[in-house]
């Protein structure tokens, strides 16, 4: 059998910085368990632009629909502000997100026991934290028909339409429902179904999915403002929670946030399965290319090498290797090592990106 197939895309600014460090990961992981993987490199993003004339060539779409996941880093920078619209760096990265059709974008919150401090919480609200947020990508509000500024009468009007479709809530509920069973198999989904009519059915559906297809796994439902509250009050009640493009769009953001730096956080969007089983996937970290410290190795690659971990659980079916890169991730932040966004107002020495790379490394041997 071949070796499962991986497409590194560092992008611009901080991103092959922290992606360098992540090849040293994925390296480790060939050399010292025997987990080969065949990987190749492209651009995306200003880098694909300045070689190529766009963010990102049919070739390198082509190769990302036929590997078993792609990992990016970050696009974007101030060089490339001024650029026409259509070949922008971020239209490289919608273009892969819109073509591989990646509908569920997860997003956990998880917080390191080292770093507990950093959060807004209290210590014991958060340590130990470890939820999946599961936004519907690729429908909703931010896309739904009609939409515009129409005038009526005097005024102007401004209109969106939350619209989803039952297969479309399916299929997230799928991949909610699939990821619960990774993990401790507990699902809350989100809705307003006391105001919504879209949020009826969004609740209908998830309730038909799981009584027709996981029985086995735990199914609550939430409306989405009681969400927010509880996942101030006690995040931990939850594991993994399944919500639409808006309500996700800001309950993920919060939920991350309540675990510490920008630096720290990864992500995934998958899409439907593949002919081998496996989802399409495209692994990256929240941050972007952070154009303030690039090229001078400040930037913490943690939030990358986090993204590969998931790209393991997720894509690899490797839990344990993903969670023996997480325990040396732990490691090397409970002995202290702390890129400069970790720091805070400590005033303590920074490590470079390669420095805490090479921490990492030290840890998993
Ligand atoms: P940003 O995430 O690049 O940076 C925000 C702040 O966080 C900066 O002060 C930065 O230094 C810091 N930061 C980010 N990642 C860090 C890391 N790994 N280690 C240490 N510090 C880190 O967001 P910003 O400044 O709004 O955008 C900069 C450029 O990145 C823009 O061109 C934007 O369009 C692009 N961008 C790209 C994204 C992507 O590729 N997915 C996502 C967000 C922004
Ligand atoms: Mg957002």
């Amino acid at each position: 059998m071949s070796n499962p197939s991986l497409l590194i895309l560092p992008g611009d600014g901080i991103g092959p910085e922290v992606m360098a460090e992540v090849r040293r990961v994925i390296d480790w992981f060939g050399d010292k368990r025997g987990l080969k993987f065949d990987v190749s490199e492209d651009l995306v993003g200003g880098c694909a632009y300045d070689a190529h004339g766009t963010p990102l060539t049919d070739e390198t779409m082509a190769k990302a629909q036929e590997v078993d996941a792609v990992l990016l880093g970050a696009v974007g920078g101030p060089k490339y502000d001024k650029l026409d619209f259509s070949v922008k760096p971020e239209r490289g990265l919608l273009r892969l997100r819109k073509e591989m059709d990646l509908y569920a974008n997860l997003r956990p919150a998880q917080c390191f026991d080292a770093l507990a401090d950093f959060s807004s919480l209290k210590k014991d609200v958060v340590a130990g934290l470890d939820i999946m947020i599961i936004r519907e990508l690729t429908s909703g509000v931010y896309f739904g028909e009609p939409r515009g500024i129409i005038k009526e009468g005097n005024e102007r009007v401004g209109i969106n339409t939350q619209r989803y479709t039952e297969s479309e809530i399916a299929r997230v509920a799928r991949s909610a429902f699939e990821m619960a069973r990774k993990r401790s198999n507990k699902v809350c989904s989100m809705e307003k179904a006391n105001v919504m009519e879209s949020g009826i059915l969004w609740r209908d559906v998830v309730q038909e999915i799981h009584d027709a297809e996981y029985p086995d796994v735990e199914l609550s439902h939430m409306y989405a403002d009681a969400g927010a509250m509880q996942l101030t009050r006690w995040p931990k009640q939850f594991d993994v929670i399944v919500t639409d493009n808006l309500f996700g769009d800001l309950l993920s953001d919060l939920a991350a946030m309540l675990t510490g730096s920008l630096g720290m956080l990864p992500s995934a969007s998958l899409g439907a399965p593949m002919a081998n089983g496996r989802p399409k996937a495209l692994y990256e970290p929240v941050h972007g290319s952070a154009p303030d410290i690039a090229g001078q190795g400040k930037a913490n690659p943690i939030a990358c090498i986090l993204s590969f971990a998931m790209a393991l659980r997720y894509s690899f079916d490797k839990g344990d290797e993903a969670t023996r890169l997480e325990q040396a991730i732990e490691k090397v932040l409970a002995e202290g090592y702390r890129t400069a966004d970790l720091l805070g107002e400590e005033g303590k020495q920074p490590v470079s990106t390669t420095e805490m790379g090479t921490a990492i490394l030290a840890a998993l041997d």
